[in-house]
């Protein structure tokens, strides 16, 4: 890179300010070195020379998107006992596409929530070194579960002796599994509190880690300064989980009244991927997904979606994770207009991917808006999503951290 800062001048139709609902329009932003130095009204003026103007009409300006939950690693088309055959150097190169293909999307900024052998981490490092391009990847490492949860593997018999990295058990072996994960560089921890849809053998809606052994991972997390995020489709552990402390639930299928609360009382965000069951139910059979897991969703999808309706009537803090990696990476925008299908505005929907995400991840000052002194992840969609939030699934422009990855 140039020892010069270089000058981005983007003039497009308008630019949302996802914190005030504003429209700016026309607007100008400009970008040097790899900050957002203006956001402003269209001010056509003559630039010195060295300048880059590139001229977005027709476009609307937003900042980059954050998918607070994907697994890089994993792909859509293996699940299942296809999965087995997968190790986690093959995942890692996987990521590598999917890192490009989430950039492309207009994700800049993702919470990687689970990978095996640390390849999320890898994958990770791998961008911030500039070896291959992808978002801001905050990296959970192994995610923790208890023997024989959803985060533990169980499609084969006790004669192979297979368990997870992340498995741990009992309030101690919790804390000895965060450290390891923040001693191998994940900067965020990832936990399952109850069965899931796509692992063998759970009960989508039962509890697994005990409240002690929660609140032990959020408390150990913490103390060290990374934020927790917890698979729970369950009531009950949904509960748990908040009452741990938990910066975010994943999935939220069969949340209660009284779980709404708590969210509310705590800050506490809901994390819910309500376009995952169009794929699941369309394409997972083909895709190795068990005849058990189909049946699970079946329960869970409708459910899920009521439930997203609840959470955003009742004001629960939301941000946008799709859990891309079940259904193919890239496709992560179409969820927007799900989430406005289900209860939300568009303005909504585009804070949940944005400010909301930023600020559950501490990055809100720098990140998650288009304001002066941000870092420049900036994104550019045609046509107005205030108006039309199917436009969000055909990203044209997208810059990271300054940097033009896709015009
Ligand atoms: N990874 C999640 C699980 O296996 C996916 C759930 C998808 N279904 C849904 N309706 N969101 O539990």
């Amino acid at each position: 890179s140039s020892v010069y800062a270089q000058t981005y001048v983007l003039h497009a139709d308008s630019a949302i300010d996802v914190v005030s609902g504003k429209l700016i329009s026309p607007a100008t932003v400009v970008v040097e070195d790899n900050k957002i130095t203006s956001v402003g009204k269209s001010n056509r003026k003559a630039y010195p020379k060295g300048v880059e103007v590139i001229d977005l009409s027709g476009h609307t300006l937003l900042p980059g998107l954050f998918d607070m939950h994907v697994h890089l690693t994993s792909d859509a088309h293996v699940h299942g006992y296809k999965r087995l055959q997968r190790t986690a150097s093959r995942a890692a190169i996987t990521g590598v596409r999917n890192a490009k293909r989430t950039l492309d999307a207009g994700f800049t900024s993702v919470r990687n929530l689970g990978a095996a052998g640390y390849a999320d981490i890898a994958l990770r490092d791998a961008i911030i070194d500039g070896d291959v391009p992808g978002p801001r990847v905050n990296a959970a490492g192994p995610s923790l579960g208890i023997t024989g949860g959803h985060c533990d593997n169980s499609l084969l018999t006790h004669e192979h002796k297979v368990f997870s990295e992340g498995v741990a058990d009992g309030p101690w072996a919790v804390r000895q599994k965060v450290r390891e994960n923040i001693k191998y560089g994940a900067n965020l921890i990832k936990f399952c509190a109850t069965g899931g849809v796509l692992s063998k053998g759970t009960k989508v809606g039962a509890q697994q880690y005990s409240q002690e052994e929660m609140t032990a991972i959020v408390t150990e997390a913490h103390l060290r300064g990374l934020t927790v995020a917890a698979h729970a489709h369950g009531t009950d552990g949904i509960k748990s989980a908040i009452k741990a402390g938990v910066n975010s639930v994943e999935h939220v299928s069969f949340v209660d009244d009284e779980a709404i609360q708590l969210a509310k009382d705590k800050g506490t965000y809901f994390s819910m991927d309500i376009y995952n069951t169009e794929y699941i139910l369309g394409e997972g059979e083909k895709a190795g997904i068990l005849a058990e897991s189909l049946d699970k969703e079946r329960k869970v999808g409708a459910t899920q979606r009521a439930s997203f309706t609840k959470a955003v009537k009742a004001g629960v803090n939301m941000v946008f994770g799709s859990d891309a990696g079940v259904y193919p990476h890239g496709d992560n925008g179409k969820q927007f207009s799900r989430m406005v299908k289900f209860g939300m505005t568009e303005l909504q929907a585009l804070q949940a991917a944005t400010i909301n995400s930023a600020t559950l991840l501490k990055q809100n000052t720098q990140l998650g808006s288009l304001e002066a002194g941000k870092l420049a992840d900036i994104i550019a969609v045609k046509g107005n999503p205030l108006k039309d939030i199917g436009v969000m699934e055909n990203v044209t422009f997208v810059m990271k951290d300054g940097k033009v990855e896709k015009r």
